[in-house]
């Protein structure tokens, strides 16, 4: 038996002047997309913000159904309307923020389970680390260099495909 240590490296900046003016600029277009979110039900509204390699943006929010089951998180919706409407492009940067009704939205939002699976993917997929720029609408801004860091034991084709025996 042996005990193995995992560590994260990520950044944490007191508000938005601390951050580059691409990074800002981004953050901000999150923080402005959360009033295209349809969140009827939870009156939590996310937007997340994704820059291409060719330095296009593109945004999604995350669409709630009246079957709670079938609403998706922002996220999602922006992996799907990015892969898409730029087929073959990676995304360098995605900013993640939100607005709470019962929220202050103070602090970073870090994605749900099943969006950083996805989120996972995309990343594998074009083999370039996506960053990660996480927050609210005031307060503390985490950047994650990797979607890899969020998801450490990430499930991935991989797993589907490992014939090696034991
Ligand atoms: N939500 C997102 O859009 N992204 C996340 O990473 C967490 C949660 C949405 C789903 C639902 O519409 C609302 O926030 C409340 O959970």
């Amino acid at each position: 038996m042996k005990e193995q240590l995992l560590s994260l490296t990520y950044h944490v900046f007191s508000d938005l002047s601390e951050l580059s003016g691409d990074d800002a600029a981004l953050l901000k277009a999150a923080r402005e997309a959360t009033v295209h979110a349809y969140a009827p039900y939870s009156h939590f509204n996310v937007a997340a913000v994704a820059k291409m390699e060719s330095g296009k943006l593109l945004s999604g929010t995350n669409q709630e159904n009246a079957s709670f089951p079938a609403g998706i998180c922002a996220e999602r919706v922006l992996l799907s309307a990015v892969s898409s409407i730029y087929p073959g492009e990676a995304i360098t940067t995605m900013a993640i923020s939100y607005n709470g009704e019962l929220n202050n939205s103070k602090r970073p939002l870090a994605p749900c389970g099943i969006c950083r699976q996805s989120l996972s993917e995309f990343e594998m997929r074009f083999n370039k680390p996506l960053r990660l720029i996480l927050g609210g609408m005031r307060g503390e801004i985490f950047i994650f260099s990797s979607v890899s860091d969020l998801l450490p034991f990430q499930f991935s084709k991989d797993d589907l495909m490992d014939n090696t025996s034991l």
